[in-house]
């Protein structure tokens, strides 16, 4: 009779807080506006659909709704999309806040890495990770971008002059070479060698993390793991995954033990950090103390890994829809190559590109910050909130998921008038001083921004130099129905169709 009681009381105790919680988002809903939820399912039905209509029906119901707008999911899940710089701001700004349940689909690869982790943890982190992107180590960085551009140029060449291709996958695997090499010091020969292991694994953990966005089941990590079928497969790459990252870092430890300077421990203000030859991220890592005890080698392999996602997918993206719009804009791409002649001279296809020079390509940078605005890479960030946070005077609780679109900032008509359109022209310098600090934030802002975007922007350079100046590349028949995807990074759905012209 007791147990009963208890039981009873503890049904109708979730079944109030249920009621009330509704209540609260019925509110927070009704003021923010949004697509009405079915019961119990939420809007689910709304993207039970193929990967690049997902993106498609949110970025419909965004501007239908928007600028911010409430969406919910099944059961009371739910979260606040903002677009309005105001509340972009209140949002990245906000003292109090993790990253959002979707980021936690990624924490068995990367643990609680640099984009992953908070509170004090990221905050050391990020302090530690800082100095690798010192401009004395990008400049060694820029010589790998070099090499890695070279062999793409070099694999594309059997395109010229024939029918349509997919440069996307080419530009993938560059990125992916450029940045195993640049923070691991090893090659995985990824473009000699596109069905190696790790390669093929990476690729697999973006699908498997798209597909569990949407799954029924998202919100339910417990569940997920025990009967999800596609938690096994994901358990199964992650192990590969990591088997791989440890023996780098094992080898590369050895080499510094037998070499004798593993022993010589860096301090942040150690002169020599920046001056070492061939530092690599991991170099630093296996280097640095933190408290006076080196970091052991699950807090480096994190590290490593959570650079490995985060820097390849992005510039991958950064360069081939940039790619993507200078076939559709054969004059801007002119104006690029001229660019190129007037910085390297006539003999410009095997130039050496310098850190010092890239800094002279001034529309090209605009060139590409036009495309990183009409295709952000990482199109939605998410945060989830640790107290109660006032938008637009209602309170969002504390626990509340909200997802801040970079892709709907971007296209605000106030700031960019017809936005659709690409024009590099509305980065010059005139244009650009005219505007806010939110309306444009490819990186991010605040102190979660993204900590690679210099080395980002040096490796987009140097490969859409080295493919300009080689080639003049043209619209593939097939380009004009160019769709996009998106789990954390914007993808192309079938890639970028273009031919190539070799430059006399
Ligand atoms: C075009 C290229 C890139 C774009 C557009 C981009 C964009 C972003 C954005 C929007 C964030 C914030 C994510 C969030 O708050 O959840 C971020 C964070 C981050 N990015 Fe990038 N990224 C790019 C390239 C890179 C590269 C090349 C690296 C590494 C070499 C990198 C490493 C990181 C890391 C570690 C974080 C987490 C930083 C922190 O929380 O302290 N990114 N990036």
């Amino acid at each position: 009779m007791f147990l009963q009681a208890i039981i009873a009381g503890t049904v109708l105790f979730l079944i109030i807080q249920y009621i009330r919680e509704r209540n609260t988002l019925k509110k927070i809903a009704k003021h923010f506006g949004g697509p009405k939820p079915l019961p119990l399912i939420g809007n689910l039905l709304e993207f039970n659909k193929d990967v690049p209509e997902i993106f498609e029906t949110g970025i419909r119901l965004l501007k239908l709704h928007g600028p911010d707008t409430f969406f919910w999911g099944l059961f009371n899940r739910y979260m606040l999309v903002v677009s309005s710089p105001k509340n972009v701001e209140k949002v990245l700004m906000a003292k109090q806040a993790q990253k959002s349940l979707l980021y936690t689909f990624l924490e068995s690869w990367l643990r609680t890495g640099l984009l992953l982790s908070s509170g004090e943890k990221w905050f050391q982190r990020r302090r530690i990770i800082t100095p690798a992107f010192h401009f004395k180590i990008l400049e060694q960085f820029v010589a790998v971008f070099n090499k890695e551009a070279d062999v793409m140029v070099t694999n594309l060449r059997k395109h010229v002059g024939g029918k349509e291709f997919d440069i996307y996958s080419y530009v993938t695997l560059m990125a992916l070479d450029s940045i195993c090499e640049t923070s691991m010091g090893t090659s995985v020969n990824a473009q000699n060698d596109p069905d190696n292991d790790y390669v093929k694994n990476v690729k697999s953990m973006s699908v498997l993390f798209l597909r569990r966005i949407f799954d029924p089941l998202a919100g339910y990590p417990v569940l997920y793991e025990l009967v999800h079928p596609r938690a096994y497969k994901t358990r199964k790459i992650v192990r590969e995954l990591h088997k791989f990252t440890d023996s780098v870092i094992a080898e590369r430890r050895k080499q510094l033990q037998e070499s004798g300077e593993e022993g010589k421990r860096l301090t942040k203000s150690d002169e020599n950090l920046y001056s070492k030859q061939k530092m690599t991220f991991l170099d630093l890592l296996l280097n640095v103390n933190v408290d006076g005890m080196p970091l052991d080698d699950l807090e480096i392999r994190e590290e490593v890994d959570t650079f490995m996602f985060e820097g390849h997918d992005t510039t991958t993206s950064g360069i081939s829809f940039t790619i993507y719009e200078l076939a559709r804009h054969q004059q801007a791409q002119d104006r690029i190559y001229d660019e190129i002649v007037a910085i390297l001279g006539k003999n410009n296809r095997e130039a050496d590109l310098t850190y010092q020079v890239l800094q002279e390509f001034k529309y090209l940078e605009m060139a590409i910050k036009e495309a990183l605005r009409l295709y952000p890479s990482v199109p939605f960030i998410g945060r989830h909130l640790l107290e109660d946070t006032e938008l637009d005077g209602i309170t969002l609780p504390s626990g509340m998921e909200v997802l801040v679109s970079i892709y709907m900032i971007h296209r605000n008509p106030e700031v960019f008038p017809d936005p659709e359109r690409y024009d590099p022209e509305r980065f010059s310098e005139d244009a650009e001083s005219k505007r806010g600090p939110y309306d444009y934030i490819p990186f991010s802002a605040g102190a979660r921004n993204c900590i690679g975007q210099r080395f980002a922007m040096l490796e987009m350079k140097v490969a859409l130099i080295k493919l300009i100046s080689n080639y003049r590349v043209l619209p593939g028949e097939s380009l004009g129905k160019l769709r996009v995807k998106t789990d954390l990074v914007i993808r192309p759905h079938m890639g970028v169709p273009v031919t190539l012209v070799e430059r006399d």
